[in-house]
């Protein structure tokens, strides 16, 4: 079918045959055709107001440090608006990469060189970069499975084949790796979120990753270590990161989405010189540069030591929190064959229902005014039916339980 040229107005107000109104969907590349899906149908029922809101990995907006971006942003337009307001460079402002640079120094013991370094405009844009950066049709990338959808459709959408790894309490298998590796498989890539995965809230144990990094240097794959939670861990001391262990063999991307505020759109990347130079001109035909205004005034907010205060009210929050999520669970779902990981950090709380269709549960649960994501989302080809992902970071303490018990529920009803 051609596409009309003529629009008719009725069909802009949508009073006539919805497909007729839709002349492009068949000129759409094949690489975005049909991508919608069940989970952004079940994501935009979230936001409907009334609805105790388990979906959508959000901080938490009662945290947000509304007076001193009040008080910095009125200095930088002050003081510094020619930076501020202007074009950045593409890897970044350069105080602003310094500033990173000592902060991996302090946090992760390593400080990367300065061509080593770039700025992102957040996670998702680093892993684009990435993408565009080393991926041609066909290339395999492997990911832990489940694993975070937006970074599975971010190397789909470049036409990567995408093959899942499986994933346990202790973080990647990595001797399901190494079989594959074994068999015959090439990736270019590992896609892996060490510390307080999405969607399972798993967290990769100090031995399997000194394995990892030395069996993915072996076969010449490049780890991508995303790092969006790690900050937010509820123990003291985190385990090493994977760039840390091998920076030659990992390039790390991290979010300041998660500890600052998503609005910002900012986040880095930190591994091999001629990879970080390779997402520098990949982003010079996307996006060109992260915005300066949000680069400045997220160096001005760690310079003046508000940073690390915003990190450790963030944890408390979360790890309250997850502690009700996980005492609701157990109150509601104790008596039955449920199953739910036990958060240490991040944001979620990934469930078992045994023999319950969760999709299925997803429309239940929305009756119920109750949101969460189905597992088979997370899943590279599908096929999971009795996961379901739980965010406990922007659900008031008071509605946990409530929200808990409308779902088990809407699950005893489904299971019949
Ligand atoms: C593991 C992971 N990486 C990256 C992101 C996206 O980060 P950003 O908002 O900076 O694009 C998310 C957000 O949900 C995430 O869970």
């Amino acid at each position: 079918m051609h596409p009309t040229l003529s629009v008719d107005p009725a069909a802009a107000v949508g009073s006539v045959d919805a497909a007729a109104a839709r002349p492009w969907d068949d000129r759409l590349a094949r690489r975005t055709r049909g991508r919608d899906g069940t989970l952004s149908a079940i994501l935009a029922l979230a936001n409907v107001s009334g609805v105790i809101n388990f979906s959508g990995g959000f901080p938490d907006h009662s945290i947000f440090p509304t007076e001193a971006l009040h008080r910095l942003t009125d200095k930088l337009l002050h003081d510094d608006a020619a930076v501020a307001l202007q074009y950045a460079p593409s890897e970044g402002i350069a105080s602003t990469r310094e500033l990173l640079r000592d902060q991996l120094a302090r946090t992760q013991g390593i400080r990367p060189a300065e061509s080593e370094l770039m700025i992102t405009s957040g996670g998702i844009d680093a892993i684009t970069l990435i993408a565009k950066s080393m991926l041609d049709p066909g290339d395999t990338v492997l990911v832990e499975q489940p694993s975070y959808v937006g970074a599975v459709t971010g190397f789909a959408t470049f036409d990567a084949r995408v093959v899942g790894v499986p994933i346990d309490e202790q973080g990647l298998d990595v001797e399901a790796l190494a079989r594959l590796l074994a068999s015959g498989e090439r990736p270019k890539v590992l896609y892996v979120i060490p510390d307080h995965q999405n969607p399972t809230g798993w967290t990769l144990i100090e031995e399997r990753r000194r394995a990892l990094v030395e069996i993915c240097r072996r076969h010449g794959v490049l780890i991508v270590e995303d790092v969006a939670y790690r900050e937010l861990g509820f123990a003291e001391s985190p385990a090493p990161s994977l760039w840390s262990l091998a920076p030659d063999t990992v390039v790390q991307i991290g979010t300041f989405s998660k500890t600052f505020f998503p609005g910002v759109r900012l986040g880095w990347a930190a591994g091999p010189a001629e990879v970080v130079e390779q997402m520098v001109f990949a982003k010079q035909n996307s996006d060109q540069c992260a915005g300066a205004l949000g680069q400045r005034l997220l160096e001005e907010f760690v310079r003046g030591g508000y940073y690390d205060d915003q990190v450790a009210g963030a944890r408390r929050l979360y790890r309250r929190r997850a502690a009700v999520m996980t005492e609701a669970l157990t109150a509601s779902f104790g008596d039955s064959r449920a199953t739910w990981s036990e958060p240490d950090g991040g944001f979620f709380c990934w469930v078992r229902l045994p023999g319950v269709d969760t999709v299925e549960l997803a429309a239940r649960a929305r009756d119920a005014h109750v949101a969460f994501v189905p597992g088979a989302g997370f899943f590279v080809g599908g096929g999971d039916t009795e996961h379901l992902r739980l965010s406990y970071s922007r659900v008031a303490d008071a509605d946990i339980p409530e929200g808990i018990s409308r779902l088990a529920a809407a699950a005893r009803l489904a299971s019949g």
